[in-house]
């Protein structure tokens, strides 16, 4: 079946050097009518966001700061299924070229030996109520050493060339290897729906099955996590047994 797909995404990469964040480039061009795929890849960032409004530690030629504009025909309520395809696509292409057994954590963080590798922050704009496109922000820390992490992130932050024993990663075939799967993923859900792409990330996830602290702005309490709802909300069983699903926030594994 895949055969007869053909990728166009990996086409029209836009590189760039210093930027604020890609994801402010990535909208003036989807604002300007940029069809869906549209790439832009930074060598650094000065202002590179993280989800909760955290900043992303974006060093110059270290990593894979890339943002992509998508313009689904979905009802708003189901954006957070595109954020697990995004972690799908690129735990995926990530395991294929460079051999790193990254893992998912809900929703969309991937982590290698313990430690995370990639972030993926989705962000929707919208227009008479509904969605008009989104901007998929992927960043991959594909060759940073330890040094080129601040004090503050050492031991939170790893990278490819950690964990893949010092050998480092050609960030632009891996980049087109991301944007390859994430075509052709999301070609799957608009033609099949969340189904295989829930399955998918059911199978790479490092959180189902482990007891977590879930954080949201009702507070804090422990649960273990059983698996993905329809739309993509984590589903966790709390102390008093109860089936819950929660949208979004964050969990820290225990
Ligand atoms: C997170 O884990 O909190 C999400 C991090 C997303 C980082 C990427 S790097 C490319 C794009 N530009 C940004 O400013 N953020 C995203």
């Amino acid at each position: 079946k895949r055969e007869a797909f053909v990728p166009g995404w990996t086409k029209g990469i836009q590189r760039l050097d210093t930027v604020g964040s890609t994801q402010e480039e990535a909208k003036i061009l989807a604002e300007g009518g940029a069809p869906e795929g549209t790439t832009v890849m930074a060598e650094a960032q000065t202002g590179g966001r993280g989800r909760m409004g955290r900043k992303w530690h974006s060093p110059h030629g270290k990593g894979i700061w890339m943002s992509l504009v998508l313009r689904p025909n979905l009802p708003l309520a189901l954006t957070p299924q595109l954020t697990l395809l995004a972690g799908v696509a690129v735990c995926t292409a990530i395991r294929e070229v460079t051999g790193v057994p990254a893992g998912i954590k809900w929703p969309n963080d991937l982590l290698a030996g313990g430690r995370k590798i990639c972030g993926i922050l989705l962000e929707s704009s919208l227009r008479e109520g509904g969605l008009h496109y989104c901007i998929a922000g992927i960043g991959i820390a594909a060759n940073l050493t330890e040094e080129d992490y601040p004090e503050e992130l050492r031991g939170i932050g790893t990278s490819l060339l950690i964990e893949g024993g010092g050998i480092p990663v050609d960030r632009m075939r891996l980049a087109k290897a991301v944007l390859e799967e994430l075509e052709y993923l999301y070609r799957v859900y608009l033609e099949q729906g969340f189904q295989p792409v829930k399955q998918l990330w059911e199978s790479m996830s490092v959180t189902l099955g482990r007891q977590v602290w879930v954080n949201t702005p009702q507070g804090r309490t422990e649960a273990t996590a059983v698996g993905l709802s329809d739309n993509g909300g984590l589903l966790l069983r709390n102390e008093s047994g109860e089936v819950v699903s929660v949208l979004s926030g964050e969990i820290e594994m225990i």
